[in-house]
């Protein structure tokens, strides 16, 4: 029985089909965990911005600023999408744990699963980013790409 599963959610209808999905796969297992993972991407460009490893203080104010706010904008994203599953009746019988990290999404959806021993990965074909004709956007395709552990992309 799968114990741990990670959705990717970037706050589209996508990832909300597949935060539900993983939902009923894991229900009913009191031991099953549900990790809601935003990874949190600054619109501008930053030299010092590296991922998880920036120090954020010593990061010039705007930059700074611009980073704190994609962290905002994550945790409402995720807290959003938790209160769209409670109103499931999936939404009582295992655990959700809800984290935002820093950095470029693709590379840290992988490197997160991997450090949390998530037996699949759960995302969205496409996102936020609009584009209709393109099959995969850019991140499923990378994480498809990078992950070891198996994929269920979210039509
Ligand atoms: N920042 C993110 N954090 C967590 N998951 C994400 C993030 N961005 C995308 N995803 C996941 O990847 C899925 C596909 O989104 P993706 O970004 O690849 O497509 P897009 O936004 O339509 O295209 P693109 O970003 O390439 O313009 C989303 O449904 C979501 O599950
Ligand atoms: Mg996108």
């Amino acid at each position: 029985m799968i114990q741990k599963i990670l959705v990717a959610v970037d706050g589209s209808a996508y990832s909300l089909r597949a935060a539900l999905l993983g939902a009923k796969i894991l229900h009913p297992n009191p031991s099953g965990i549900l990790t809601l993972l935003h990874i949190a991407k600054p619109q501008s460009p930053m030299e010092w911005f590296q991922g998880a490893g920036s120090d954020i203080q010593g990061a010039p104010d705007k930059e700074r600023q611009a980073l704190e706010r994609a962290l905002a904008e994550g945790h409402k994203i995720l807290k959003e999408t938790e209160e769209a599953l409670s109103t499931t009746k999936t939404g009582e019988t295992f655990k959700t744990e809800k984290l935002v990290v820093p950095g470029e999404p693709a590379a840290k959806i992988v490197e997160t699963a991997e450090a949390k021993g998530s037996e699949l990965i759960i995302m969205g074909c496409r996102g936020l980013g609009g584009i209709r004709k393109v099959l995969l956007g850019s991140v499923s395709e990378k994480v498809l790409s990078l992950s070891r552990c198996p994929v269920l992309v979210v039509k």
